[in-house]
């Protein structure tokens, strides 16, 4: 058993995040589901999934209580959380009739890089959790949909086995070692990869009730393999899960500052992208420090609570950027027309997380396709019937007020 608080520090690295063995055994017993879960039809299978919302029914079945609810959750009284989704739902389209639009493109391209749909899939941590093929499988599916997928550092997969997983277009979502001799390794490693793009996440440490009660964190094996994989010279297989957890929480640095781009862009030529704004502030200081592309989010309602819908950003930091940067979100996309709403804000796409997290633990590689699927022909959908023909044009005026 851990101590409570190597726990939280463990958790704040935002590196570490699977359930314990018992927890993994836990699988099955009966418990009451969170939420609306507990309405869920019994034997709903991920073939008969038509909407996120089925994948989150399916996926609260079949996880360990833990699992699910260290993807479900969101940081202190989920007032956030909730509102990444509710902000979405305020938001009325008003769309003009007679279009003679009868099918829309949705390829565009991000940083230069062409993609079928405007949805990419958000950095997840420990995906070998919610299914044994982890990322290889969402890998391998988001290179079927042809979309970006977006590599978190604590994957619980190496940056190689990913790549080699498939070979679609990747971003490499960079956590900081202290240690800025493995920090510039990893982006070496992924720029020789191939990846596309570095993200450096700045909202770091999630702070969640449901993780410290249920005590969520990675088992042994996963811990000393994920180190290993970032690459930490001096982490021994011999080491006890305490002491790989002490490690783990001493290993990253929590306190970055805008100066680390400067040495970031010294360590690669690589696309560099910030994730984690809501300031216009820190918008136009991303631009002026030449990052190339910002992430509107607010890691998911899962790091703090109290802070705006992501959505409700989206204009402002736009206009921040004056065109300067590509401007992406995530939080709460749930629905095509959450797709169609972000677009018409100005956002060159949008990430998901829970809805392909949920997916994988339904179905694998399988699961995630059909997320992405369905979450295309929503929007699709949506497009047509506010007479758009590009997701490259569509316009603020289909939005009400
Ligand atoms: C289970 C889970 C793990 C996450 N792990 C990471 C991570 O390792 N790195 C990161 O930058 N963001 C991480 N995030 C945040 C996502 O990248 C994304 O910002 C967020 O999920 C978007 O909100 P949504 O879940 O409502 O789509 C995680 C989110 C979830 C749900």
């Amino acid at each position: 058993m851990i101590r409570r608080r190597a726990f939280g520090r463990a958790l704040f690295g935002g590196a570490a995040a699977l359930a314990s063995a018992s927890q993994v055994e836990a699988k099955g017993e009966a418990e009451a589901l969170p939420r609306d879960s507990a309405d869920a039809p019994a034997a709903l299978s991920p073939g008969d999934a038509v909407c996120v919302a089925d994948f989150r029914r399916i996926a609260a079945v079949q996880l360990p209580r833990p699992t699910f609810e260290y993807i479900e959750t969101g940081s202190a009284d989920e007032v956030t959380l909730r509102d990444n989704v509710a902000a979405f739902q305020r938001i009325k389209l008003l769309p003009p009739i007679l279009s003679g639009v009868a099918t829309t493109d949705l390829s565009t391209t991000v940083l230069g890089v062409p993609i079928k749909l405007p949805i990419l899939l958000a950095p997840v941590a420990a995906q070998r959790m919610y299914h044994p093929h982890g990322a290889l499988a969402a890998a391998r599916a988001a290179a079927a949909c042809g979309t970006v997928f977006g590599v978190s550092s604590s994957a619980a997969n190496s940056i190689e086995e990913i790549a080699a997983a498939a070979d679609g277009p990747k971003w490499y979502q960079l956590y900081v070692p202290k240690n800025r001799n493995i920090a510039r390794r990893l982006v070496e490693r992924a720029e020789k990869l191939s990846y596309k793009a570095i993200v450096v996440t700045v909202d770091l440490g999630e702070w969640k009730h449901a993780d410290r009660r249920n005590r969520f964190m990675l088992p042994r094996e996963m811990l000393l393999k994920h180190l290993q994989d970032v690459g930490f010279p001096d982490v021994d297989p011999g080491m006890s899960h305490d002491q790989l957890i002490a490690y783990n929480a001493a290993a990253w640095d929590q306190a970055l500052s805008w100066d680390f781009f400067d040495w970031l862009r010294s360590a690669t030529k690589l696309p560099l992208i910030i994730k984690g704004i809501l300031r216009t502030d820190d918008a136009r200081r991303a631009v002026d420090v030449g990052l190339d592309g910002i992430v509107v989010s607010n890691h998911g309602g899962r790091r703090l609570d109290g802070v705006p819908a992501t959505i409700d950003r989206v204009a402002a930091v736009l206009e921040a950027v004056g065109g300067k940067a590509e401007v992406f979100m995530d939080g709460g996309v749930r629905r095509g027309t959450d797709v169609v709403k972000a677009l018409a804000l100005g956002a060159r796409a949008v990430l998901i997380g829970r809805p392909y997290a949920w997916a994988l633990a339904a179905d694998g590689e399988a699961g995630v396709r059909r997320v992405v699927e369905l979450l295309r022909d929503e929007l699709q959908n949506a497009l047509v019937a506010c007479g758009c023909r590009s997701v490259r044009d569509v316009p603020k005026s289909l939005l009400l007020g």
